[in-house]
């Protein structure tokens, strides 16, 4: 809250602050109203997540999902104003270069993002380096990295089991937290290392899902969470609502009253 007692807007640096003070939650946005329903329910960090390609547009992975899809949704939910932070994926095959990597980014927040979201570790660091160099704050991505999975057999696999997993993750985190990345997505990564990753990175945040309760936040696939994608809910989520029953509902009692 401000002077004022109104909701402050929450900026990169404030974000960053929540560094170890507190269960910091977060959540995907993909649209206006879902955007103004999250921060009015007081989020602090909204995501326009390429899980997007999954869960809005009916693809079965997120490799088909275009830079132009995620500026559409990014301008969508930018409209509303949240006071929560913002930020948006960078797509499969959009970072391939340092230079794509930018020029990518910056489109990403000319729509509206407030940082940009790539995944992978020390093999995209000249990327990451690219854009933090042309002050574009940006999220990191580690573990279970969804734009791999085609190229992995299509299996959701958990990361850091073996020892060699484990030292990957570290450096990779310790890596892009010297480069300057503010928080860091850890995904399906094994409750012992991501508590590892959480106590070694000083001031890189870190955000869990399906990782355990070892990180600064945690971030869901807000359909996930309330039920708007009742065909598939991963293991470790347990939704809050089941709004897809209510959507089913209502239609039934709306065409009904119609007869
Ligand atoms: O695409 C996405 O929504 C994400 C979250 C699961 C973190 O990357």
């Amino acid at each position: 809250m401000n002077v004022a007692g109104l909701p402050q807007k929450i900026t990169v640096q404030s974000f960053a602050s929540m560094k170890g003070c507190a269960a910091v939650a977060a959540l995907t946005a993909y649209d206006f109203p879902m955007a103004k329903l999250l921060d009015e329910a007081g989020i602090p960090f909204l995501l326009v997540g390429d899980s997007l390609g999954m869960v809005v547009l009916g693809y079965p992975d997120t490799t088909h999902v275009t830079m132009e899809d995620i500026l559409h949704h990014t301008r969508a939910v930018a409209r509303a104003k949240p006071n929560a932070l913002v930020g948006a994926d960078l797509p499969y095959r959009s970072y391939d270069t340092p230079e794509q990597a930018l020029a990518n980014a910056r489109r990403l927040i000319e729509a509206g993002a407030e940082f940009v979201k790539a995944e992978g570790g020390r093999e995209i660091l000249p990327q990451v380096e690219a854009i933090l160099a042309a002050g574009i704050p940006f999220c990191a991505h580690l573990g279970m990295l969804p734009q791999h999975v085609v190229e992995e057999g299509g299996k959701y696999r958990i990361k850091g089991r073996d020892e060699a997993g484990r030292a990957k993750l570290i450096d990779d985190a310790l890596a892009l937290e010297a480069a300057g990345a503010f928080a860091c997505v850890l995904e399906l990564v094994t409750p012992p290392v991501t508590q590892e990753i959480t106590e070694r990175c000083r001031k890189m945040l870190t955000i869990g899902i399906g990782s355990g309760p070892g990180c600064d936040g945690q971030i869901l696939v807000t359909p996930d969470l309330i039920g708007a994608f009742p065909w598939f809910t991963p293991k470790f989520v347990t939704p809050k609502a089941q709004t897809g029953e209510t959507i089913r509902g209502a239609v039934r009692e709306w065409k009904e009253a119609l007869r």
